[in-house]
């Protein structure tokens, strides 16, 4: 049996080093004159990774990026094949400076970090090799989103593995896990973070974004696979298609997502039986690009199915759309990323109790609801980029219709009798506020009903920008 020494031990082994110092050249490479320039990765094995990845061997008008490729075993070949390659490397490698040289290669050599790709700046590749690089990082799940937003086919995702070996016999950990390693404790070098299962890179690759993780290969220190961004093989459409009646952001009601932000999709549609399909026969698809659904629930309205938002979404209006096992797809159902700020200064033309209509007031005794005429709202207004303060205490309406102009949202227990001001903030621009007079008791804060004799005259003002 195995003890902890043993896996230490095991850990912490490095082969390559010695072998790296000793022949100065990580990747092997067979130049057109025949010569062999012999590094720690034979020929034999490089060509053994390169045929795992299932890439086309004609890559004309491909666009490639290969992030960390040292040396550029695989940057040059993708060239070789065809493809506008550009390799980005955190160091400015001799090496492959001086094979780009001999090679007479074009690939565009850049030095940046993995965590600078972005696609409003470097554009998006076809093809993204990820080889060797995910251990290597502390945020091995940022690194992934950065490389997702920048992918639009597909990513081949290569490194160690810490159970390669039972993996290859199929047997997998029933939760995917990483070991995590503060110090030297993989191969002795610092800047080894993580040591994932083969089911945790799949998992990560999907947490990342990308639609779905194929594994290629398994060695018993490494695992090879492909990170699609589009669904693949997916069931035929021979059903009636789903009926998708609601989109909103798990975090209000409205169809407004910033994407610095952890954001999810609600995605609400038609079910007649009488339980959820199973996950792995949903398939939402955001902009064109497939997305691992995170859960899907039966609610009493209908179908729950949350999701996470695809990394890279251009600032503006996108759609989503969902094919549940044999069905055809749903029409799509808008949504916003990112919406800049606007101009126009929203302004509260009228404000009443949302029951009793009454002007410039509000009861608690019919329920605190306020409703809200209002000038300047735009077109996307929803109650994820419109925000009412109220004594400087956001609230998030309930609805926001753009075409009225009609806001209501219900008061927060934290309003109390008496006069207070409000105002409202769409799209980042904030607008003069009106005097209410609320009237009534607000109900205990739930949780809080023994405070209820100190309950303050004001409570503090707590400021929200959105
Ligand atoms: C083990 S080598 C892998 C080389 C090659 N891709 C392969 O798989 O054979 C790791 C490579 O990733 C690069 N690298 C490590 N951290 C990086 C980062 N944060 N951004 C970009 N490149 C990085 C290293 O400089 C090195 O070229």
């Amino acid at each position: 049996m195995e003890t902890d020494n043993d896996l230490l031990a095991k850990r912490r082994e490095n082969h390559t080093r010695g072998a790296l110092a000793e022949a100065g050249l990580y990747h092997s490479f067979r130049l057109d004159d025949g010569v062999v320039l012999h590094g720690v990765l034979s020929l034999e094995l490089l060509e053994a990774r390169l045929a795992a990845f299932q890439l086309p061997l004609d890559l004309t008008g491909r666009r490639v990026l290969d992030v960390g490729p040292w040396d550029g075993y695989f940057a040059f070949e993708m060239e070789r094949r065809g493809a506008d390659v550009t390799a980005i490397d955190y160091v400015d490698l001799d090496t492959f400076r001086a094979l780009h040289h001999a090679l007479k290669s074009r690939v565009d050599y850049r030095r940046l970090d993995v965590y600078e790709i972005d696609p409003k700046i470097h554009g998006t590749y076809d093809i993204v090799l990820f080889l060797g690089v995910l251990y290597h990082l502390k945020h091995p799940l940022l690194a992934l989103e950065k490389i997702c937003a920048v992918t639009t086919d597909v990513c081949i995702v290569d490194g160690f593995v810490i159970d390669g070996e039972s993996a290859r016999q199929g047997i997998q950990p029933p939760v995917p896990f990483v070991e995590f390693y503060e110090h030297d404790e993989l191969g002795g070098q610092l800047d080894n973070w993580f040591g994932p299962t083969v089911g945790a890179v799949e998992s990560l690759v999907r947490a990342a974004g990308f639609a779905s993780a194929e594994v290629l290969r398994i060695t018993p220190t490494t695992a090879t696979v492909a990170a699609h961004r589009k669904w693949k093989n997916l069931p035929p459409d021979e059903e009636d298609a789903v009926k998708l009646f609601g989109l909103n952001c798990h975090a209000h009601a409205g169809k407004s997502f910033q994407s610095h932000k952890e954001e999810y999709i609600a995605l609400w549609c038609d079910w007649k039986a009488g339980t959820a399909p199973p996950l792995n026969s949903v398939f939402p698809e955001v902009s064109g690009y497939g997305v691992a659904p995170l859960a899907c629930t039966l609610t009493s309205i209908g179908l729950l199915i949350s999701l996470r938002v695809p990394p890279g979404l251009a600032t503006g209006i996108h759609s989503a759309r969902l094919k549940i096992g044999n069905s055809r797809w749903s029409d799509p159902l808008e949504f916003y990323v990112d919406l800049p700020p606007i101009d126009a200064i929203p302004a509260i033309i009228l404000a009443q109790d949302g029951i009793q209509w009454l002007p410039d007031e509000v009861d608690w005794g019919s329920g605190g609801w306020l409703s809200l005429w209002v000038s300047g709202l735009s077109a996307q207004a929803d109650p994820g980029n419109t925000i009412v303060e109220i004594n400087g205490i956001p609230h998030s309406p309930d609805k926001v219709i753009p075409e009225s102009g009609q806001i209501n949202v219900k008061l927060r227990p934290l309003i109390l009798p008496g006069s207070c001001e409000v105002r409202l903030c769409h799209r980042g621009q904030f607008g003069p506020t009106k005097t209410i007079q609320v009237k009534g008791q607000p109900p205990a804060i739930r949780g809080l009903e023994a405070l209820e004799a100190n309950a303050p005259e004001t409570y503090p003002q707590v400021h929200a920008r959105r």
